[in-house]
């Protein structure tokens, strides 16, 4: 059977992206990583996976529509029917969210709605909380607001380091978002 095309947005490290690119039986095939930060290391993930890459520089366009307008050339050269954002730290302007009602999805690293923006995990540390989580939200006009989809409660210990904190986070994102992709997916076809 076919499988539907996806394109994964992402602006740094990749983690993410490597979950959704090692999930066995993926439901779509990722066709395009978009990049908006030239020298992260996801790019050279998505050349490792055969991914073809599209890295654009925000700054060199006028406007955001102007660079979603070309974003959006390319997404449609690849039949691209679904977006992911994997740690994508940039809003969504109208032109996408038009062109993809209810198939932009992001992964945010805390119990949406607490802890929206910048450094989430950083966020909760300080705040002195005893729980966290990870959020998978459909994605509209606001910084990581929209409908959501799927959340996973994780607990903060008292000899949590950051770094600690940051690793278990990341462990629940990478089984979480890869499951709920397939999900999303396979909810469709029913
Ligand atoms: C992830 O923790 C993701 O949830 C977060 O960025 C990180 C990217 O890591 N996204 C946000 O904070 C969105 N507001 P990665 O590049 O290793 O996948």
């Amino acid at each position: 059977m076919k499988k539907v095309k996806a394109a994964v947005f992402a602006s740094g490290t990749g983690t993410n992206f490597q979950a959704i690119m090692e999930k066995d039986n993926l439901f779509c095939e990722i066709v395009l990583l978009v990049c908006d930060k030239p020298g992260a290391t996801v790019i050279e993930k998505a050349k490792g996976y055969g991914v073809q890459e599209f890295v654009f520089l925000p700054n060199s366009y006028s406007s955001k529509v102007e660079y979603e307008r070309e974003l959006l050339e390319k997404l449609r050269e690849k039949d691209v029917e679904w977006i992911f954002l994997a740690g994508y730290m940039r809003i969504v302007g109208q032109t996408l969210l038009d062109a993809f009602e209810h198939r932009i999805v992001n992964i945010h690293p805390s119990m949406l709605p607490k802890f929206p923006g910048k450094d989430a995990f950083l966020q909760a540390f300080q705040a002195g909380v005893n729980k966290t989580g990870v959020t998978v939200h459909f994605v509209d006009t606001g910084i990581d607001t929209g409908p959501i989809i799927a959340q996973q409660e994780i607990n903060i210990y008292p000899d949590d380091t950051l770094e600690t904190l940051e690793e278990r986070i990341h462990r629940v994102e990478h089984q979480l978002y890869p499951q709920v992709i397939n999900q999303l997916i396979a909810n469709e076809k029913e």
